[in-house]
């Protein structure tokens, strides 16, 4: 086992390649091996759900260098930045508002409209991450449903040749994965336990976490869309638009018309997922423009990532309540 502390030069130069061709890469933080991808390339990021195997697209922390590279894509409340400041880098997430412009995948944060983001404390998590110029989409390195990694043998067990790369780090030091918080201006939620204490956190916070069961309630009205939904309503498993419906294609369902995208014209459920998020917003602004009175989806074939398209789909097709 490798100490952490060594960086490879010609092994990070060939990592940072696989990243921006939109390859995945291992690579150890402070917490646990994360599974990393160009946070920035829709398809990267859908690889990375494929390959942990994942039934629902949960959304996924996005690794930055430090606080200004995080601010080209959230917005930071005074709070936000206290936190940031006193405990990055290291194994604090912060959940907060996405840019609008932001750059980030929407796949990456599952459609919400916030982020999770974190500058890493270790070295090799950091060198990629400046090395590839990019922010790093990573969930913990192990197939949905396991235990997260701590070592690269933990990897190399749970997603063998499924990676481009592993960078072996050795052990990680912390070895429990960062505590999440969610930061709407002054309110702060725990979401997650994890490495950075409660106690630590509300000596900088001054005041006592909010529970998380709260985060899930609108603090105000329109603040909290919890999981993107159309405002154009959803209708699944169609194979064709009504008159006046836009239509989310996949293969040969494509529904003809101005007002139809097709996922993945050759039924490829990777480039589906990829396309996913962007392609809902896009019918939805669309439907608002021309009048549409909704969107209507073909169906998914339940296999690979098609059940987690399936899973969103179901959920943006929901009843609001
Ligand atoms: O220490 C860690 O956090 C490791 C290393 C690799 O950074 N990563 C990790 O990622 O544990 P993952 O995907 O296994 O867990 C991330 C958690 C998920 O439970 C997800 O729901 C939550 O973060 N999360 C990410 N973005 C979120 C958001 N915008 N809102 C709420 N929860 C979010
Ligand atoms: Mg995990």
């Amino acid at each position: 086992m490798k100490p952490m502390n060594i960086i490879d030069e010609a092994e990070l130069h060939a990592a940072s390649d696989i990243i921006c061709d939109g390859g995945l890469v291992a690579m150890p933080t402070e917490t646990v091996y994360g599974l990393a991808a160009d946070a920035t390339n829709d398809k990267a990021v859908a690889k990375i759900f494929e390959v942990k195997g994942r039934p629902q697209f949960n959304p996924l922390i996005v690794h930055v260098a430090d606080q200004e590279m995080a601010a080209r894509y959230v917005e930071f409340s005074s709070m936000a930045e206290k936190l940031s400041q006193a405990f990055w880098p290291g194994a604090l997430t912060l959940v907060l508002p996405r840019k609008a412009a932001s750059a980030i995948s929407l796949l990456a944060s599952a459609g919400l409209d916030t982020l999770g983001v974190r500058a890493p404390n270790h070295q090799i998590a950091q060198a990629l991450i400046k090395a590839a110029d990019r922010p790093l989409a990573a969930p913990s390195a192990n197939p949905s449903g396991t235990i997260s990694p701590t070592t690269a043998d933990h990897v190399r067990e749970g997603l063998g040749d499924k990676v481009d790369m592993i960078l072996d780090g050795g052990p990680c030091p912390v070895g429990v994965e960062s505590t999440i918080m969610k930061v709407n201006d002054d309110d702060v939620f725990l979401l997650r336990p994890g490495g950075v204490s409660r106690t630590d956190l509300e000596r900088v916070v001054g005041a006592a976490l909010l529970d998380a069961r709260d985060a899930a309630k609108p603090q105000a009205p329109g603040m909290l869309a919890s999981h993107y939904a159309p405002r154009a309503g959803l209708r699944l498993n169609a194979s064709a638009p009504a008159p006046g419906e836009a239509f989310l294609g996949f293969g040969d369902i494509c529904g003809d018309g101005p007002h139809a995208l097709n996922l993945s014209a050759r039924g490829d459920l990777t480039e589906a997922a990829a396309n996913l998020f962007a392609y809902l917003h896009a019918l939805d602004r669309m439907s608002a423009t021309h009048g549409l009175k909704g969107i209507a989806a073909a169906p998914i074939p339940m296999e690979g990532l098609g059940e987690a398209i399936n899973d969103r789909l179901a959920r943006a097709a929901a009843p609001r309540s």
